[in-house]
């Protein structure tokens, strides 16, 4: 029996890898503008350091991560999301003795043990970005215009942009306790999951998706209106400057995180094109973060982007992988293996060749070479062996010139050249 793979974790083929090359590329492209560095960490973490940031109470350390014993009993956990193990890596490796500003991006599969379903796997991919060192709204700001800009560059707007703060140690448990007690009143409109997590996790209940919660916190107390005075500035700062950039949002005060680490701000890109996994991206500052692991107190804000959402997103304008720059076919053994060392040579002066190794007919490697969308296409025979010339076929408008073997690399190289330049 053949072995399939594990459940909600998927293989990408050739066909579609050519879009997730697209979105990474743009990645690299648009965060280097911003002047982040990619930083790459392991995928297994020690699982305390999930435990420490993310929080004991959330979905994900209760129930969703993949933790293993291994062979010297030591616990580990595949990471379920890369902001823990890049602070993790930040505060080891002392990159804040580097340069008091890291600007630092990753990209990767995420492990979470999740009910899979259309845009929800439990292997998936994040693109992320963490600023340590920076408390000025300015980089909130720009790390929104930064996400704001990568969607352009990949030619998405169907998302919008919701923002939120969650104040931070000064002000939260204060609105904690009015939150809890506001549900205490309406606990039997509550679904069993809530009522379980009110007290410790009252702000998840906000964001659940059960009709009788959603009823239940129409009036609930806003997060906004309990803002300490430093944390409504920083807001209003954030927000003024994302109008001096000209990116649309909206606030969203009922927007919580599922991780524990956020203070402040905290922000989503939604869409409704994915049904009920309508986050595309989402991320927030974890100002306490850094030093509660260990480190310095410094200040940190990032997101991350769901790949996969992004692919799902991208839908009919996938991206197709070029095809071969020439197709040589050949007619018989001595033309074979011709056209074998040409397009070797062809291959070396970094032009994409292909041909037939299978001893396929004429017309067959001719039906390859379309379907391969080949620019160009040779013909050898023994007749071309003989003279020593061919025919260079275009195979947009199947117009010929002659041409001869030993040239085919210089003559190819400068039409495929002039062939650039007029497209
Ligand atoms: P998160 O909201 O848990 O945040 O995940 C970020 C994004 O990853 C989601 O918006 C979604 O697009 C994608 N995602 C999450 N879970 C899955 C899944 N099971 N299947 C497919 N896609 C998924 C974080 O992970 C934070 N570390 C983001 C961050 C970075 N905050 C600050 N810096």
């Amino acid at each position: 029996m053949s072995i399939a793979a594990i459940k909600g974790m998927n293989d990408i083929l050739p066909g579609e890898v050519e879009t997730w090359q697209f979105l990474e590329r743009s990645a690299r492209e648009v965060f280097g503008l911003y002047g982040f560095s990619e930083i790459r960490t392991p995928v297994p973490e020690k699982t305390e350091l999930f435990c420490r940031s993310i929080g004991e109470t959330t979905d994900i350390v209760e129930k969703e991560m993949y933790t293993f014993d291994d062979k010297s009993e030591n616990s580990l956990t595949l990471r379920p999301e890369g902001t823990a193990p890049v602070m993790r890596s930040f505060i080891q490796n002392r990159l804040h003795n580097l340069d008091p500003v890291s600007k630092l991006y990753y990209m990767g599969p995420m492990f979470r043990y999740e009910r899979p379903q259309k845009g929800r796997y439990r292997q998936f991919h994040q693109l992320g970005v963490e600023v340590v060192g920076v408390e000025d709204a300015k980089i909130d700001a720009q790390v929104l215009a930064m996400l704001h800009q990568y969607f352009i560059r990949i030619g998405i707007d169907t998302v919008s942009l919701q923002v939120n703060s969650l104040g931070c140690p000064d002000c939260r448990p204060g609105y904690r306790q009015e939150l809890i007690s506001y549900l205490e009143e309406r606990l039997s409109d509550l679904c069993p999951e809530c009522q379980r997590r009110y007290l410790n996790n009252p702000l998840r209940v906000l964001d659940c998706k059960a009709q009788g919660c959603q009823a239940a916190t129409v009036d609930a107390p806003s997060v906004i209106d309990h803002l300490c005075s430093s944390c409504s500035d920083h807001f209003s700062k954030v927000q003024f400057y994302l109008k001096a950039l000209k990116i649309p949002y909206e606030v969203n005060a009922r927007m919580v995180r599922g991780l524990d680490y956020y203070v402040r701000t905290t922000f989503e890109l939604v869409t409704d094109q994915l049904g009920s996994q309508n986050a595309v991206a989402a991320g927030g500052r974890y100002d306490g973060l850094v030093e509660s692991l260990g480190g310095p107190p410094l200040p940190g804000i990032g997101f991350a982007i769901g790949l996969e959402r992004l692919v799902l997103m991208k839908g009919e304008q996938r991206i197709t992988a070029d095809g071969p720059q020439i197709f040589i076919a050949a007619r018989g053994e001595d033309a074979s293996e011709r056209a074998f060392v040409l397009m070797s040579q062809l291959q070396s002066a970094g032009v994409r060749a292909e041909m037939d190794y299978l001893g396929k007919s004429i017309k067959a490697q001719m039906r390859r070479a379309n379907k391969l969308n080949a620019t160009f296409s040779l013909v050898l025979g023994e007749e071309e062996l003989q003279t020593g010339q061919a025919q260079l076929k275009d195979m947009s408008d199947s117009s010929h010139s002659t041409i001869a073997l030993d040239d085919l690399v210089d003559v190819l190289t400068k039409k495929l050249a002039e062939y650039s330049t007029s497209a």
